[in-house]
This record gives structure tokens, C-alpha cells and sequence, in this order.
């Protein structure tokens, strides 16, 4: 019998609103049903992309290299890891893809969303996520969360709230043109609630259609 293409889920939302918890959930899921799963995460994923990772996580630069590199990243991160992955039937769950970029460099930098959308074409005109999750969360709780964890922040964890802000409303924004795809989660529930949305939500959306 052939092998049909995996799955692939996104993780999205500001910096603090809580995803990796239930990344980990869900990958525990999908793996405890028998199917082969690839974590992963943007920008990085790769050896090439998680070396991108650094820069773009630390070293100063203009928004548009910024822009630029996470695309380039993503490219890498698609031919080497996401698209032979999906093709084999393994599932494919990743902490943020492309809706970052518009959300962080289009909203957070102020960038022209229009130009992303060429990108986009560019890099993965062929294959969006099948599901992703966007953890939504006022920039003022997250950002408790954050300080609570005490570690050193990078450089768009430093931003100032009002950056956050708009990342927030990029984000809604992409989620209101995208309502099958994108599912809005309240980040401010508790982890048991959230995880039972999650799962039910993979359930619904993406294992129904296994059988
Ligand atoms: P994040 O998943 O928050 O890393 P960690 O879990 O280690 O905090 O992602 C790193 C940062 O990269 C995050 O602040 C958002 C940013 N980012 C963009 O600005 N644009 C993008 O396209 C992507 C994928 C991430």
C-alpha cells in the first residue's frame, strides 16, 4: 500500500505565550497512535538554518535582511527536512513557519506584508501547514512569564511592548484570513484546558481523516 504524505502542524504566537509545552504534547500524541513524527522549529531545523538561528536571534541587522534570512532559512529548512518528511508520511510538527514572518517582521518591524506574500510563493507556494495553533496572549502577561523564567532574553524578546502589540495584532489578523487553517487558542488558560483543545483540534482536524 503506498505510504500516505504526513501532516504538518505550526506552532505561532508572541514571545512567552507558552507553546513549547504543548509541542511536546502533541508530538507525544501523535506518536503514541503509531505515526512517525519530526519536531522541529524556525528559524533553524537544520545545521545551515540553526546557524541563521543565532545570527537572527542576536546579531543586529537591517528588517529586510532580517526578512531575508528567515525566508532563506525556511528554504533550507523545507527541501532538507519539512518536504522529504511530509513525502515519506512522517508528520511534521514545528515551532513557527512563515506566519512569523508576517507577524514579527510585518507587523513587529513594520515591513510590507505584500512582499512576504512573493516570498512565500517562492519558498513554499506548493505546501502551507495543515493545521497551526496560535497562541494568543496580551504582550503584558507574556512578558511576566518571561522575566519569571530569569534567563538572559534575545534580541526580540527585548523589544518593547508596543513591538509585541503588533506582533499580537499580525498575527489575529492572519488568523481571521486563514479560519480553517489557523486555530486561535486563549493563552492565558490553564495547561490542562489548553491541552484538551490541542488534542481534540489534531483530532478533528487531522486524524479524522486518517482512518
Ligand atoms: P521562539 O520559538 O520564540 O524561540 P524560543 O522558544 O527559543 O524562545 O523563536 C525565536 C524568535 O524568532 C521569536 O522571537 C520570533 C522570531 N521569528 C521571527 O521574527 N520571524 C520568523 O519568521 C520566525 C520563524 C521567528
Amino acid at each position: 500500500m503506498p505510504i500516505g504524505r504526513g501532516k504538518f502542524i505550526t506552532f505561532e504566537g508572541i514571545d512567552g505565550a507558552g507553546k513549547s509545552t504543548h509541542i511536546a504534547t502533541v508530538v507525544e500524541l501523535l506518536r503514541a497512535r503509531g505515526l512517525d513524527v519530526v519536531a522541529t522549529r524556525e528559524p533553524g531545523g537544520t545545521p545551515l538554518g540553526e546557524r541563521l538561528r543565532e545570527l537572527l536571534l542576536h546579531e543586529p541587522m537591517h528588517p529586510e535582511t532580517e526578512a531575508l534570512l528567515m525566508f532563506a532559512a525556511r528554504r533550507e529548512h523545507l527541501a532538507r527536512v519539512i518536504e522529504p518528511a511530509l513525502s515519506n508520511g512522517v508528520w511534521v510538527v514545528c515551532d513557527r513557519f512563515s506566519d512569523a514572518t508576517y507577524a514579527y517582521q510585518g507587523g513587529g518591524r513594520g515591513l510590507d506584508k505584500a512582499r512576504f506574500a512573493s516570498l512565500e510563493h517562492w519558498v513554499h507556494g506548493h505546501l502551507q501547514p495543515d493545521l497551526t495553533f496560535l497562541f494568543d496572549l496580551p504582550p503584558e502577561v507574556a512578558g511576566e512569564r518571561i522575566a519569571r523564567q530569569g534567563r538572559a532574553l534575545d534580541k526580540f524578546e527585548r523589544e518593547r511592548a508596543d513591538f509585541h502589540e503588533r506582533v499580537r495584532r499580525a498575527y489575529l489578523e492572519r488568523a481571521a484570513s486563514a479560519l480553517r487553517r489557523i486555530r486561535v487558542v486563549n493563552a492565558g488558560q490553564g495547561v490542562e484546558e489548553i491541552g484538551k483543545i490541542i488534542g481534540e483540534t489534531v483530532m478533528t482536524h487531522c486524524l479524522a481523516t486518517e482512518a
